[in-house]
């Protein structure tokens, strides 16, 4: 239902957010707002802030942003008309009466679903008629038992105009009935007949359990398999969901819905207890599906067949999904044995092996990395930039800031893991002592600090360990501590101070114990500590380079060649450069 957007600013007006949400969450005023612990992620200093004057909520740390209805729509999983009346009888006013063109539509709507819900018992009824014998028999090869069938409504379609005749008899217009996808008329003899011929019926109800539409799958192997009613006013496939008012309570209940294919697979999920299983109605899945699942959970359950179809849909599920992640709202994937689709699994197998591979269900960023991962060869430098390039293209499809500065950090650090055999390779470590003459020594003060800070920050120092890898330290204990901590990084980037520290012999942590002191004194940024990195081992470069002009000088006195001065001057070059980038 339309209602006119001065109501819901008078709504907004009356009911101050901070009344509504306090009732949930703890909040202290500060000046002109409110601020308390995030409802919608899990913190410890409050970062939720409610504005009454402008009527909107932020949180700081997730992004979470919105208006009083929105907060009873996400917070409370009210459906936006609940939110409507909930707030409308807290500030004691009427919801508006519709126009006279709403009021007409929706009387026509109420007057269509009247003939959908007809329809509806007239296949029931035919399923547990004679009539229906074929049909019955079918469920029941099928494993559906009499009481799923009444909870889902499932009907049979006989062959012939039967439920052309009994609306007829009723006296519904015939052209709605028409427009309803109930009915088709030949266009050679001009008689109408029934659109669904011995067929099994699925019937599709909207939220409010109101017919409006039906799926008819047949009893034989033939074309179509499933029969859909065709789009129609009531019916928007890309905006409903298959068996949403039987899941809705089971999904809000769980924070939890299981998305399948297909109608047999909701209803095998159901009978075998999984009550929070719904369906996309035969399409792709659709923005707004997506949208609605949300509603009601945060990470719904993609469950598509496990044959190379379902996991084509899977892929285009999240496809969809990505640009519209917001904090908290996501995917996850269940991945079914080839070629098992959910209905299988429970038959076949067994309800609790469904529910294992239900607990073993994939986030949404690791399916997207072994998505990018199996489209790519990571073995040169220009493949890894492709494939660099492609995440970077990929994670900025995410229009949320927030999950899109998430995603751009995990995906950097997996990068890093993924390439790291590969830098393992290519980094020569300075194990060799013909080679550490030409290697840059720094002074045994910068030697100690270098060697504290990689200690202290070895997130900050592990982007710079193939400067590190070929660098030797003045004193030999600290150098193959500096060796053994660019191995330990490069095995774990992830690795932190304190299990790092314990790689780290007493007596090398004796010897740094002044470093310590400072490091644990100061408040340096992890910017200004990269820097101050960046400057000592450029100036035991330049030291390096310094003592070889030194030497070639000598030469030079000794024995003039302009090649020799050539070789100078080059050097000197050098310094100038790495002077230049400080
Ligand atoms: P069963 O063979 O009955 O177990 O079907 P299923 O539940 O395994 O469905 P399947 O994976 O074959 O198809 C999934 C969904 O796609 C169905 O529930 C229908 O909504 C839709 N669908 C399947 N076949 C057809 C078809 O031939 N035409 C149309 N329009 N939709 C179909
Ligand atoms: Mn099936």
């Amino acid at each position: 239902m339309a209602l006119p957007s001065r109501f819901l600013e008078e709504l907004r007006d009356k009911v101050p957010l901070s009344t509504v949400i306090g009732r949930k969450v703890k909040l202290t005023r500060r000046g002109h707002e409110y601020t308390g612990l995030c409802p919608f992620h899990h913190e410890k200093t409050a970062s939720f802030t409610i504005n009454d004057e402008k009527g909107f909520y932020h949180c700081f740390g997730c992004g979470a942003h919105g208006d009083i209805i929105k907060y009873l729509m996400d917070a409370e999983k009210m459906p936006f008309m609940e939110a409507v009346e909930h707030l409308a009888e807290l500030a004691g006013i009427k919801i508006p009466e519709m126009s006279q063109k709403q009021k007409e539509q929706e009387k026509k709507r109420g007057d269509l679903t009247t003939i959908m819900e007809e329809a509806c018992l007239f296949f029931q009824a035919q399923l547990f008629g004679l009539a229906g014998e074929r049909g019955k028999k079918y469920l029941i090869r099928r494993g559906i038992s009499g009481q799923i069938a009444k909870q889902f409504r499932l009907g049979y379609a006989t062959s012939g105009s039967a439920l052309t005749a009994h609306l007829q008899s009723k006296g519904f217009d015939i052209k709605e009935c028409l427009n309803l996808g109930l009915i088709v008329k030949n266009p050679k003899t001009g008689q109408y007949h029934d659109y669904f011929y011995d067929r099994v019926i699925f019937p599709i109800l909207d939220r409010r359990k109101h017919v409006i539409g039906f799926g008819g799958r047949m009893m034989e192997k033939g074309e179509p398999k499933y029969l859909n009613s065709p789009e129609t006013t009531l019916f928007h496939k890309g905006e409903q969901l298959y068996a949403l008012p039987n899941a809705i309570e089971a999904i809000r209940h769980k924070n939890e819905a299981i998305l399948v294919e297909g109608y047999m697979d909701v209803i095998a999920l159901h009978s075998a207890g999984f009550t929070n299983a719904v369906a996309p109605l035969g399409t792709a899945l659709t923005e707004q599906q997506i949208k609605i699942l949300w509603q009601s959970c945060d990470e719904p359950l993609i469950c598509f067949d496990g044959d190379g179809a379902g996991r084509k849909a899977a892929i285009r599920a999240m496809n969809r999904a990505l640009p519209i992640l917001t904090p908290g709202k996501s995917l996850r994937f269940v991945f079914l044995p080839d070629p098992f689709d959910p209905d299988d699994m429970i038959r076949k197998k067994s309800p609790e092996a469904f529910a294992q591979l239900v607990k073993e269900a994939r986030s949404f960023s690791d399916v997207l990395w072994d998505t990018l991962i199996s489209s790519h060869i990571i073995d040169t430098p220009e493949r890894i930039a492709k494939f660099e390039k492609d995440i970077q293209d990929t994670i900025n499809l995410i229009q949320n800031n927030t999950v899109r500065l998430y995603y751009q950090k995990d995906f950097k650090n997996r990068l890093w893991k993924l390439t790291h055999a590969y830098r393992k390779k290519h980094i020569s470590l300075n194990q060799n002592r013909s080679y550490q003459i030409h290697s840059p020594t720094p002074g045994l003060a910068h030697a100690r600090m270098l060697l504290a800070y990689a200690i202290y920050y070895p997130n900050i120092i592990a982007s710079f360990l193939e400067d590190l890898a070929h660098m030797t330290l003045p004193d030999h204990i600290l150098n193959d501590a500096l060796q053994k901590i660019v191995l330990r990084i490069l095995d774990f980037p992830d690795i932190d101070a304190t299990t790092l520290e314990k790689n780290i012999s007493s007596e090398v942590l004796r010897m740094l114990s002044a470093e310590f002191e400072m490091l644990k004194k100061s408040s340096k940024t992890d910017n200004e500590i990269s820097y101050e990195i960046k400057c000592i081992l450029q100036q035991s470069k330049k030291q390096l380079i310094q003592t070889e002009i030194d030497n070639k000088i000598q030469t030079y006195t000794k024995n003039p060649t302009p090649e020799i001065w050539e070789n100078i001057k080059a050097l000197k070059k050098e310094i100038e450069k790495l002077s230049e980038s400080e």
